[in-house]
């Protein structure tokens, strides 16, 4: 089939003929414009619609027909001589009055949207050198009058609906004019009719792919002598190959016979004397014969094909034996694919002296032996398939040199021995497939930690040991990773939650144990799931229920054990996903119901009632600033517009359907029974635009109940999809929403509890904090990397980009271990703009948002704005590298950035950056203090937490430069906090750092 090099060549032709054509029309016209204009108009009727502009000055009073758009007319006479009105979506008929015409040289109405027939009268405008209809949607017959353009040059009516059998007037009449017959991609049936008296003697392109004709290739077009391209792939044709004709054809460039019925020589044997019809055939450059019934060997003369042959295509035959050395002659072979024959042997050595192969395709035949290590030196190969052979022996380390390599599959082999680290060289790699084979050994971070594997990792059915590897991590762009039936052991990392594309992810059959990490049922587009047949424990994770992606699921024989209920993404489970756990029981269907609760339970919820009256103000959630007028609201770029387009399109045809907008559902009633009818001592905060709740759902989830203000909450039904875009946003260290309730009359948000509170609470009052203590350094830059983390997710990575606007402690909060989860990003999007400006009612001293009269409304909280903000411009992601910088100086310094007690109203970067760098002891020795790390007391470790306190200023110091431009993005902050993290994780790194420093 075509591809786009050849396409912009028929352009080439097309204007060639063209220029042509105007600058031949000489006939004098006279009386000939009145009718063309008449004919014009006609045609105009049978238009229903097109695009704007399509018709641009069409039947405009005053002006010329020769004026009108997709018209040219003879430079004399002016009469019109071609008429081009191509991709202009236009629908309707094709009127029969184009006929009138009479000075018509070309005619193009291709890739529009005309039915219909193709009008019989077109074959009367005799001097029709150019007919292109291409790209429609007409059907019925070609009609037989088209045979008398014997003028036509140039004639494409591929990719329409025609059918019934080709009139054999067509090939006959045109036979001294026609060079270009396409008459691909339709329903047309029959034999190809050129009966032996017809010479297409001018034609160098026929194109006939994707119909249906069938019989043999007629003798005839052995008289097209010039043809260069001969496409009639995809059909039923048989017979033997048509060597006798094609050996008339020298110039041939490209010969596609692939996907019809032809055989070989001698009853099918036999490939030699086609190779040798082809050999001195020096233009030739792709061919094509794959998926018909070719027998023999592939013959030795396949090294004589021409040198310039680019493309061989033998696939899908019945082609047995070996393949020759011979093969290596073709030094321009830039692809081969002997893929699905019945060859064995082994891959010639010689192969791998074809410099220029990019595509190797060999599987599925009996190929045996090792994979030639010299494979390695094809410098420019980018995919290798020898799948489904018999190879044996390891993974050559030559691989490593495959540098352009992208697709590697060798599965459904013998291959033995270990995965060779240096496969992750392989840079450019997007999908390995070693699945089926004998593979043993530990999977290699090197391997494991391929960011470029952008479709899959296929590793299951090897014999693989060990821990999954935390490099796999890294793979963030991967949408399908399957380790089943290995021996992998340990844990699965909860680190996989960072392939945020992950779509498919399967590690049954090993020995895995351990928890199911909350974080795998995070993965914001994760379908399908299966752990099953490991030693995996505990509970399952909520998150999986939660998610609104999850499709396929399978947790069978492990030791789960806990209620599982049959709620939000459970609700379509049956027990099959369940089997062999004993310890698990519920209400999915057939499943052994739980026990009933016994009363002792209070204790729990006694606690978690106390750890929540001691921080009042978690929950407490300061919202983004309304907009005063919706215009100035769609400019606040919450959410980049030009990167939103997609997915509110997505989300607009999405809408209706419930598997896409899959939310669990809560009901009013429900919400009402978990916060004990929303009753005073539930009321954990209060903000601008509602009241926050805390709540316990029957099946004992904890949720925080954020009720809008009904007065505030966009009444329409794009609360729903707002919701819905932001939940799609989801990442480990943003909050989430688990589902929403929407009444007329009542909108709710339902977040998860987090049993930690506000970081605003624990910065400001530590000592009541449900944890004991101030939170010391090691777990504030864990906290800063976490916050890092989720808004880079924000701005750089999430399915809408959205910009936080307003990121202070009290918008972050922390979950039992203490990650850090974001929250309140984009929530504005959710409240509807008010047109009065009764919204500063709802502004409470707390939430203290600026708001500038002249530009309609900025986000963020005094103290945490970027100083840009004030001087008019719009929210953006430097504004949140602004806050994050303050947020750090915050936490350094202890010191609330809204309430400064410096002198000159001076801001607390200002203060701090008065300090740096020669007076920060001050700040740093009071920082040490207040968060020092309990217990350890060494002076190597203090000198280490100094600097680490440095390294904080300094950061919080750039991001919160004056011109935007020069902060660090948020990727570059997430990584500098990553580093400082680690740095602070690995006790062993302080280890040596220690003994170095008492060593020296
Ligand atoms: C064949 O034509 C159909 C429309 O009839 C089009 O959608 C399709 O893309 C065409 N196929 C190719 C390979 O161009």
């Amino acid at each position: 089939m075509l591809n786009i090099y050849k396409q912009s060549f028929f352009g080439f032709l097309w204007l060639f003929v063209v220029l042509l054509e105007v600058s031949s029309a000489e006939e004098d016209a006279n009386g000939v414009i009145s009718k063309d204009r008449a004919s014009l108009l006609s045609f105009m009727a049978g238009i229903v619609s097109h695009s704007e502009r399509a018709l641009d000055k069409w039947n405009a009073s005053g002006i010329h027909v020769c004026e009108w758009s997709g018209i040219q007319c003879h430079n004399v006479s002016r009469a019109v001589v071609k008429l081009d009105l191509s991709g202009r979506s236009l629908r309707g008929t094709i009127s029969p009055a184009l006929s009138g015409m009479s000075s018509l040289a070309v005619l193009d109405l291709s890739r529009n949207f005309f039915e219909g027939q193709i009008p019989p009268e077109i074959g009367s405008v005799v001097g029709l050198k150019l007919l292109s209809l291409a790209w429609n949607l007409l059907e019925g017959e070609i009609p037989s009058e088209l045979g008398s353009l014997r003028q036509l040059i140039y004639i494409d009516l591929g990719s329409n609906r025609l059918s019934d059998n080709i009139p054999s007037e067509l090939f006959c009449n045109w036979s001294n004019s026609i060079q270009y017959i396409d008459l691909s991609n339709n329903t047309l049936t029959g034999k190809l009719p050129l009966r032996d008296e017809c010479k297409l003697k001018e034609l160098k392109y026929l194109l006939l792919w994707s119909n249906r004709l069938t019989g043999q290739v007629p003798p005839a077009l052995g008289n097209s002598s010039k043809l260069k391209w001969l496409d009639l792939e995809s059909n039923f044709l048989t017979g033997e190959l048509p060597l006798d004709i094609l050996r008339k054809m020298p110039y041939l460039q490209f010969l596609y016979l692939s996907y019809n019925g032809f055989t070989s020589h001698d009853g099918n044997t036999n490939l030699e004397p086609f190779f040798d019809a082809l050999a001195n055939f020096s233009h030739l450059q792709e061919l094509e014969l794959g998926a018909n019934n070719l027998g023999g060997v592939i013959p030795l003369n396949i090294g004589d094909l021409p040198k310039n042959l680019s493309q061989l295509h033998l696939a899908e035959n019945h082609i047995y034996g070996t393949i020759p050395t011979q093969i290596s002659n073709l030094t321009s072979l830039t692809l081969l694919n002997l893929s699905s024959n019945l060859l064995n042997g082994t891959i010639p050595i010689e192969l791998c002296q074809m410099e220029r192969l990019e595509r190797v395709y060999l599987s599925n035949n009996s190929l045996s032996g090792e994979l030639p290590s010299a494979l390695g030196d094809l410098p420019h190969l980018g995919l290798l398939d020898l799948s489904r052979n018999q190879l044996s022996g390891s993974i050559p380390d030559s691989f490593a040199n495959l540098s352009q390599l992208r697709r590697l599959f060798l599965y459904k082999n013998n291959l033995s021995g270990t995965i060779p680290p240096s496969l992750g060289k392989c840079v450019n790699l997007e999908i390995l497939d070693l699945s089926h084979n004998q593979i043993s050994g530990l999977l290699p971070g090197e391997v494991a930690g391929l960011r470029s594997l952008k479709l899959y990792l296929n590793l299951s059915s090897n014999h693989l040991q060990g821990a999954i590897p935390l490099e796999l991590s890294k793979m963030d762009m991967v949408l399908a990773i399957d380790l089943s039936l290995n021996n992998l052991s340990g844990k699965i990392p909860s680190q996989l939650g960072s392939c945020i594309a992950l779509e498919h992810l399967n590690l049954s059959s090993n020995i895995l144990e351990g928890p199911l990490p909350s974080s795998i049922g995070q993965l914001p587009y994760l379908k399908s799931l299966d752990v099953s047949s490991n030693h995996l424990a505990g509970a399952l994770p909520l998150s999986l229920q939660a998610s609104p992606t999850l499709r396929q699921f399978n947790v069978s024989f492990n030791n789960f054990s806990g209620n599982v209920s049959s709620k939000g993404g459970f609700s379509t489970l049956t027990l099959e996903s369940f089997l062999g756990n004993p310890e698990l029981c519920g209400s999915i269907k057939d499943m052994r119901p739980c026990p009933r609760k016994k009363r002792h339970g209070h204790v729990l919820i006694l606690s978690i009632l106390l750890s929540l009256v001691a921080m009042p103000l978690f929950c407490i959630f300061g919202y983004p600033a309304l907009t005063l007028k919706t215009r100035i609201k769609r400019q606040l770029s919450i959410f980049h517009e030009d990167n939103n387009s997609g997915d509110e399109e997505q989300g607009r045809k999405g809408f209706k359907s419930k598997r896409y907008y899959y939310l669990p559902k809560i009901s009013h009633r429900q919400l009402l029974e978990a916060t004990g009818g929303f009753r005073q001592s539930s009321l954990i905060g209060s903000g601008r635009f509602g009241q926050v709740y805390k709540g316990v759902l029957q099946d004992e989830t904890r949720i925080a109940v954020k009720v809008l203000d009904p007065r505030l909450a966009d009444i329409s039904e794009s609360f729903k999809r707002e919701c819905q875009v932001l939940r799609r946003t989801r990442h480990r260290n943003l909050m989430r929403i688990i589902t929403i309730c929407s009444k007329p009359d009542f909108k709710a948000l339902v977040l998860p509890l987090m049993p930690n509170g506000s970081l605003e609470n624990h910065l400001y009052s530590p000592t009541g904090g449900p944890t004991s203590g101030p939170l010391h350094l090691t777990q504030l830059v864990s906290i800063l990397s976490d916050v890092a983390e989720g808004v880079a997710y924000l701005h750089h990575h999430s399915p809408v980009r959205v910009v936080h606007c307003d990121l202070k402690p009290s918008n972050i909060l922390l979950d039992e271990d203490l990650t850090a989860l974001v929250t309140d990003f984009g929530i504005s999007r959710l409240v509807k703009n008010s047109d009065d400006q009764s919204n500063n009612v709802y502004n409470s001293a707390y939430d203290s948002v600026s708001c500038s009269s002249t530009d309609g409304l900025l986000c963020g909280s005094v103290g945490y704005i970027a100083p840009e903000y004030g001087m008019g411009k719009r929210a953006s992601p430097e504004g949140d590298v602004f806050s994050f910088g303050v947020l750090v100086l915050e936490i350094i310094t202890g010191i609330r950035p809204t309430n400064v007690p410096f002198s000159g109203g001076s801001s607390l970067h200002e203060w701090v950056k008065s300090h740096y760098p020669y007076n920060l002891d001050p700040i740093i020795e009071e920082a040490l203090a207040r968060h020092r790390c309990p217990g350890i007391q060494s002076e190597p470790l203090n000198e280490l937490w100094r600097e680490i306190v440095v390294e904080l200023i300094e950061l919080g110091l750039m991001c919160t430069q004056y011109n935007p431009s020069t902060r660090p993005n948020m990727s570059d902050v997430a990584l500098e906090m990553g580093r400082l993290k680690q740095y602070l994780s690995s006790p062993s790194e302080v280890m040596i750092l220690e003994a170095s420093t008492t060593k020296s």
